[in-house]
């Protein structure tokens, strides 16, 4: 039987740089020859999460279902890589019950910066109470208490992040 896989899970703001990220540790691990999957939170929306909103309930649902096909992924030696706001805590919670190797990885870009950076114009419209439960803005973000790993992508490099989360992976024998 395969080894479990792994997930690494990027939890953080709308514009904190989880996507950025999640793709250069998806690519560096393919160039080891490891299966990998990407799961983006955005793609995920118009797909296997469709038609959910932003309401704390429908976020749940949303993490629930991503942390259900990455348990079923890496069962069968499938790592996965996860960018997702994942804002409330005890969902994230119930993830490491679930996935028995999982990676917390928090994406802690201060609000002042994801704002500042407003790469999809999203923050202006919130801020101006176009769109209601923005998280950050009008709904919470629940920082990670003890996460795995801890990435400043305003004050470190993408690559020495992406070396953060290699190194952790090394250590680990996970790769
Ligand atoms: S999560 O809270 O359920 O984990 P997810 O990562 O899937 O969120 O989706 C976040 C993306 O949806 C954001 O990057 C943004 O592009 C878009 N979005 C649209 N409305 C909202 C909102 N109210 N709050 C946060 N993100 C939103």
């Amino acid at each position: 039987m395969k080894s479990p896989g792994f997930t690494c899970w990027l939890t953080g703001l709308s514009g904190a740089g989880k996507s950025t990220l999640g793709i250069e540790i998806t690519q560096a691990l393919e160039q080891l020859s490891l299966p990998c999957e990407y799961l983006d939170g955005d793609v995920i929306r118009t797909n296997l999460s469709k038609g959910l909103g932003f309401s704390r309930e429908d976020r749940n649902t949303n993490v629930a279902r991503v942390g259900f096909v990455c348990g079923l992924l890496n069962k069968h030696g499938i790592n996965t890589v996860v960018a997702l706001i994942s804002p409330n805590r005890d969902s994230r919670e119930q993830l490491k019950l679930q996935i028995p190797n999982f990676i917390e990885i928090f994406i802690d870009t201060p609000l002042e910066v994801c704002i500042t950076r407003d790469v999809k114009g999203l923050y202006k419209k919130a801020l101006a109470g176009e769109i209601p439960e923005f998280t950050g803005i009008s709904s919470p973000y629940e920082p990670p208490l003890n996460p795995d790993i801890t990435l400043k992508t305003h004050k470190e490099t993408l690559n020495e992040c992406l070396e953060k989360v290699l190194n952790y992976l090394r250590e680990r024998g996970q790769i």
